[in-house]
């Protein structure tokens, strides 16, 4: 078992200590760290955690480090918690856009380091996590990673050069489910149901679809093909769909999230390197 520091409990860095915690792992092998000492409260009082301010010390006693913290802050953060990496942590980086040579520059010599771009159902453990290691982080370094995010949900592995996609489609992704979902029960509110039990009926449509893909190991077009009987209601819809570019419209905001990620990469690296002393 790893003894972990989480560097920065917002949004995806709670995520997580939510989806570990909710595995299973010990309270007591986990340190949660933020500048926002409310914040740290509610991380303990929820999660049972330990917590501080003071991310050398967490550091210092970590065997894995994660880094959940805004790209903005990642090179102060990176340079402060350095001199505490001489034991060689395994560094796993939630931030999006900074490169992993500018990580592994920072931190002490032959410090393993990992890109991973994980997704907010972590929370859940329905999490979708890409792991690219840096070149200091050997077979043994990923199969830790990998062990550790998968308490959470999927891994795959990428090359870094793709983690602009898959920031794209799975980093961004439960937007695009969020949407669906509501867009589904005002959908069912138009044809006449009460809000509440459209949203039940909807959310459960989107989980039960999901899973029946997941479970059955079928293609998605051999399932659309079950429901699709001749000149019943699925092809009518099916009919309203494709004129309307539906499949065409979900590509486009995977492509618009891709460019946007790659575009904010070049801006956080351009800052990390103007930043250099
Ligand atoms: N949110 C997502 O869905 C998602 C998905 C994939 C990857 N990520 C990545 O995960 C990282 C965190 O994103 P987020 O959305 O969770 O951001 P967030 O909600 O702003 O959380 C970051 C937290 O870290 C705190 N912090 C700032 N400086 C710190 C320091 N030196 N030491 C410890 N904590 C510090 C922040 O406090 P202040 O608010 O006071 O600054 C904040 O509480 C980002 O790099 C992002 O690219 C996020």
């Amino acid at each position: 078992m790893e003894r972990i520091a989480i560097i920065g409990t917002g949004n995806m860095g709670t995520a997580f200590l939510a989806g570990l915690v909710g595995s299973g792992y010990p309270k007591g092998r986990v340190t949660a760290t933020d500048v926002r000492p409310e914040r740290l409260a509610e991380v303990r009082a929820k999660y049972g955690v330990r917590v501080g301010r003071d991310n050398v010390a967490a550091v210092h006693a970590a065997s894995t480090v994660v880094l959940a913290v805004k790209p903005q802050v990642m090179r102060a953060t990176l340079e402060a918690i350095a001199p505490a990496t001489t034991h060689r942590p395994l560094v796993i980086s939630f931030a999006a856009g900074v490169p992993l040579a500018a990580i592994e520059q920072l931190l002490a010599p032959g410090t393993p380091v990992i890109r991973a771009m994980p997704n907010l159902p972590a929370e859940v453990g329905g999490g979708a996590t890409a792991v690219a290691p840096g070149r200091r982080a050997g077979r043994g370094a990923v199969r830790r990673a990998r062990t550790l995010l998968e308490r959470v949900g999927v891994v795959v592995e990428v090359a870094e050069d793709q983690m602009d996609a898959v920031t794209g489609l799975s980093g961004t992704g439960p937007m695009y489910v969020f949407i669906i979902i509501e867009a589904l029960a005002d959908a069912g509110v138009r044809v006449g149901l009460h809000r509440e039990t459209a949203m039940k009926l909807a959310l459960q449509t989107v989980l039960g679809a999901a899973e029946l893909v997941r479970r059955s190991g079928r293609h998605p077009i051999y399932l659309k093909d079950l429901v699709t009987s001749p000149g019943g209601t699925a092809i009518a819809a099916l009919h309203s769909l494709e004129r309307t570019g539906m499949r065409a419209v979900l590509m486009d905001a995977v492509q618009a999230a891709t460019e946007r990620s790659a575009e904010l990469g070049k801006i956080i690296s351009q800052r990390m390197n103007d930043a250099k002393p």
